[in-house]
């Protein structure tokens, strides 16, 4: 039988297999209906097809999957759903027209024309269906399909997943994009191809992310977190123990990744090329030849390792902590080492540009330590879920590990702020048993993991120590709580729906 990653997404001609029984189903019917009668409305004629695709939490691996490691995240019931018709290609206008059911967001219209720019000066909600559109056009090119000259399409979007949330609610958006267009197209790919693409096109929106809110919003299955391998692309179903529940908290700071890219995310992904560079000069490696082949930290590990050895270690750290120093280090410090201009390394990528005007200095130190530690967390994690240990024991030592992570990311690798690290001290003296920042950082989500029989009273206590205070500033409002906190369970991926 072919592998899960293999298959295509599957299309559904009824909502239950992907929303299950009762209240969540009763809503997803609600929200098809809703799609329906607005793209009639906005439209004049219904939709041909719809396709959804999940946000995600990550349990434990963050700023990893861009060095190469593995990472655990699992899909939440929050989705992104697109309803797109596509016009016929004798219909004059060549439009895309990209509504929302929200009235917070203004309809959209680009040029059908697949080789666009983006227009990065002017971020609008409508990107995300560009960069989505911009690869399926790619891909059809890459593999010699044709589907004709690009015509007009008819788009409305429904999103349940907190923007700035962390979780991944513009992967969902890509994703249930590109999932729409492929079946619009009639093009059927596998999964783990719509994975890789998803995530190379989020780059036109000026992200350089990895790989792991793609995949796991393309592969994820009911019921189970996932280990996610990269390159090539691969799921290993995790059975998280009974007993325990993730519980997904707002820290009500806003995660704009795309925005501050060049100031946060891009910056570490910078740092660690960098980082990784140094090390393999340091560990032996020409300059010139360290700058063409190393990419990724994953991509001296091996060099770390075999020096570690050497000295009776096996832990790549060992290596970082004898060749990097603490005190961060200038353009010109990294320079004199690398032989070549920063600016020159990254020449090919503007973004990466973007990350050097903007940074003062660079930690090489902490960010390697971070990422070689938290990816043994996620085997850690990993083989714990799968151990002979008592279900108890197990949750203890999975906490231990998000309350490691969490540290690591604070620390080291400082994606925190102090909404973040105010949301997590109220989770771990609420009983939580671990407590960890989750996605990107810098706002956003946390994720606790609580025994399933306090879930209730433990949300019942940020409600007071965390979301009153806010609640009564009106920075949210009360009804509106459940959006913000609530428990989760393993959620199906990306699905196509035809009626
Ligand atoms: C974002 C990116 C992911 C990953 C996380 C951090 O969600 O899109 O690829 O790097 O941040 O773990």
């Amino acid at each position: 039988m072919a592998r899960h990653e293999e298959l295509p997404v599957p299309t559904f001609w009824s909502l239950q297999a992907v929303y299950g029984e009762g209240l969540q189903l009763e809503e997803a019917e609600r929200r098809f209906d809703n799609l329906n009668s607005k793209f009639i409305q906005v439209f004049a004629q219904p939709p041909d097809v719809y396709a959804r695709s999940p946000g995600r939490v990550n349990l434990i691996g963050e700023h990893i999957d861009y060095e190469g490691y593995s990472v655990l995240p699992m899909a939440i019931r929050q989705d992104a759903i697109v309803a797109i018709r596509k016009h016929d290609s004798k219909e004059a206008e060549k439009v895309l027209k990209i509504a929302n059911v929200s009235d917070k967001y203004n309809m959209c219209t680009y040029p059908a024309e697949p080789d666009q720019e983006i227009d990065m000066k002017h971020h609008q909600w409508g990107h995300y269906f560009i960069c989505g559109y911009k690869a399926f056009y790619e891909y059809v090119k890459a593999k010699g399909l044709d589907v004709g000259p690009p015509v007009g399409l008819d788009i409305l979007v429904d999103g349940t997943v907190p923007t700035g949330s962390g979780l991944s609610s513009s992967t969902a958006f890509v994703c249930s994009s590109t999932v729409a267009l492929m079946a619009a197209f009639g093009v059927e790919v596998p999964k783990k191809e719509i994975a890789q693409l998803t995530c190379e096109c989020e780059q036109y929106i000026g992200t350089q992310s990895g790989g792991m809110d793609q995949a796991i919003s393309i592969m994820a299955k009911s019921g189970f977190a996932e280990l996610i391998d990269f390159n090539p692309i691969r799921t290993t179903d995790v059975q998280l123990p009974a007993g325990g529940t993730f519980v997904v908290a707002h820290s009500l700071a806003e995660s704009l990744k795309a925005i501050t890219a060049a100031s946060n995310y891009n910056n570490r992904v910078v740092e660690c090329r960098l980082t990784a560079i140094v090390l393999a000069i340091k560990l032996g490696m020409k300059p010139q030849e360290a700058i063409s082949k190393v990419k990724t930290l994953s991509d001296v590990e091996g060099l770390c390792v075999a020096f570690a050895c050497k000295n009776g270690s096996s832990d790549p750290v060992f290596a970082v902590k004898e060749f990097l120093r603490k005190e961060p280090y200038t353009a010109l410090d990294i320079e004199k080492i690398t032989e070549e201009k920063l600016t020159s390394i990254f020449a090919n990528s503007s973004s990466s540009l973007d990350v050097l005007n903007a940074a003062k200095q660079y930690k090489l130190h902490q960010r390697a330590a971070h990422v070689y530690s938290e990816a043994k967390r996620v085997h850690a994690f990993k083989d714990t879920v799968s151990s002979n240990l008592s279900e108890e024991d197990k949750l203890k030592k999975l906490g231990d590990l998000m309350n490691d992570s969490h540290h690591s990311c604070s620390v080291l690798y400082e994606c925190s702020c102090p909404e973040l690290e105010e949301l997590v001290n109220v989770c771990r003296n609420n009983g939580a048993l671990g407590a960890r920042l989750t996605g990107a950082g810098w706002g956003g989500c946390v994720v606790a993991l609580v025994k399933e029989s306090i879930d209730s009273q433990f949300i019942l206590n940020l409600k007071e120590q965390f979301y009153q205070s806010r609640i009564d500033r009106g920075v949210i409002n009360n009804n509106d709580l459940g959006l913000y906190v609530f428990a989760s369970k393993p959620s199906s991926g990306a699905a196509k729906f035809k009626f």
